[in-house]
């Protein structure tokens, strides 16, 4: 079996989840619609119509989820908190009842031996908010920090690690620049101000968990991150390289590790961030770990046609991909790793997602054998391995994700679990891949005592 003994005694074996894609229960207990019910409402934005409004129904039945969290042999568990059921209008009244289910889950974690890592903004913004301006407007960044304030109040004499934004990448390039993802706006201008302001945010929430909880925190940003090649030596791909690595990367690691944001990325966009004095210090403020999630490496050529940052991904030719299709690029794990590492030194990294999509089949006996997924587990794990050898102080890795769930505009067909979930019955089976997962953390464990 590989041998994973490199990696640190205290490793933190984890899966991770979102509230949107697996609680459904959209309209109970006082939560109000976010961004997500309404863009997975619209018709044509998810593939199949599907909607995240029953999902895996989590929101009922996170008894049985943390059963099988323990049989997968999970360190930890790392969620999200939807803001709607707190803050149904995202500023003013707290729903305690929307609080209360997250003080039950929070209780049953630590009494199964699983530490709660909170993920406070999963892509579920209140759609009163939005329509308040969302994120492009600077009194969202602030509205976060209290929202935060609000759960840390509740949840922070039990719960020491969170983390602040999941993929501000993904929030403001595909969320207001592609238009693939909820609010589904193209403009590049309230695109690079959601940016700030996301990023703003995450600082802020950063100073008000250190403000509102007692126990000593451990707090990280979420970042997903990519290696760039240039499709050829062409100058001009090279070229786009560098940006296409600015617009994935650099925009959020500068700023978060107090460099501000990269000069050639505001001259490729044409748009200023709007930076208020101090924001960069906010923005900078110290945190305990960086969250990486790893899905893909790119290799772009030059766009000029296109969109900023002009970059066009290309195929990989002769690749392995998954249903996504993304290729599996299990090195560029570790070169990311790597990379960031020797870039930015930041004192612990978390892997916070990292996982595949694949097209399973249900045995007769019911069983999932789930090879693909099996295989790039393992891959990434031995990617984790090597970067650790190489000096990166990866402190834990979290599956994408414990179950199957609503993924996005791909709707349900996309199934990263290690347990698949039947969406007729809502019956959970724990895939091979997720059995091997405990093997292999069991394994680990034992070679560290
Ligand atoms: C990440 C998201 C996560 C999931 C995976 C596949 O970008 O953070 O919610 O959708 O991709």
């Amino acid at each position: 079996m590989l041998d994973l003994s490199a990696l640190p005694p205290g490793f933190i074996w984890g899966a991770a989840t979102a509230a949107y894609q697996i609680e459904g229960a959209a309209a109970e207990d006082g939560r109000k619609p976010s961004i997500w019910d309404t863009f997975s409402h619209t018709p044509g934005a998810v593939d199949n119509g599907d909607t995240g409004d029953v999902a895996c129904d989590h929101y009922h039945r996170w008894p049985e989820d943390v059963a099988l969290m323990r049989r997968l042999n999970l360190d930890a568990y790392r969620f999200s908190i939807a803001w709607p059921r707190v803050l149904p209008d995202g500023v003013g009244t707290v729903n305690q009842a929307g609080l209360d289910f997250y003080d039950r889950l929070v209780d049953a974690l630590l009494a199964a031996g699983i530490r709660p890592f909170v993920t406070l903004y999963h892509w579920d913004l209140p759609q009163a908010l939005q329509d308040a301006g969302g994120w492009p407007n600077r009194a969202t960044a602030e509205a976060f920090a209290d929202y935060a304030a609000v759960v840390a109040g509740r949840l922070g004499d039990r719960v020491a690690d969170w983390n602040t934004v999941n993929e501000p990448l993904c929030v403001s390039w595909i969320g207001h620049l592609d238009g693939r993802m909820a609010p589904g706006e193209r403009d590049l201008t309230r695109a690079v101000h959601t940016s700030h302001h996301v990023l703003l945010g995450h600082g802020l929430v950063n100073q008000a968990i250190r403000a509102s909880a007692p126990l000593a925190p451990n707090v990280g940003i979420v970042c997903n991150l990519s290696p760039i090649e240039p499709g050829s030596d062409r100058p001009e791909d090279v070229a786009a390289a560098v940006r296409a690595d600015g617009h994935t990367n650099r925009w959020w690691l500068d700023p978060v590790f107090g460099r501000g944001y990269p000069a050639d990325m505001i001259e490729c966009y044409g748009v200023e961030p709007p930076v208020r004095a101090g924001d960069l210090d906010v923005i900078a403020s110290a945190t305990e770990f960086l969250g990486i999630n790893y899905y893909f490496r790119q290799i772009v050529v030059d766009d000029p046609a296109g969109t900023a940052p002009f970059a066009r991904q290309i195929p990989v030719p002769g690749s392995v991909e998954t249903a996504m299709p993304w290729e599996v690029y299990a090195r560029g794990l570790q070169d990311i790793l790597v990379g960031v590492t020797e870039t930015y030194n930041p004192a612990s990294i978390l892997v916070t997602e990292n996982g595949s999509a694949w097209y399973d089949t249900v045995e007769s006996s019911g069983e999932i054998q789930d090879k693909e997924r099996t295989d790039y587990l393992e891959q990434h794990l031995e990617a984790v391995r090597d970067a650790v050898l190489r000096g990166a102080p990866v402190d834990g890795y979290f599956a994408w994700s414990l179950l199957d769930n609503f993924e996005w505009a791909y709707g349900y067909d996309k199934r990263f679990g290690l347990i698949h979930v039947d969406y007729d019955t809502q019956v959970r089976t724990i895939k091979a891949s997720g059995y091997r997962y405990a093997d292999l953390i069991t394994a680990h464990k034992r070679s560290r005592d």
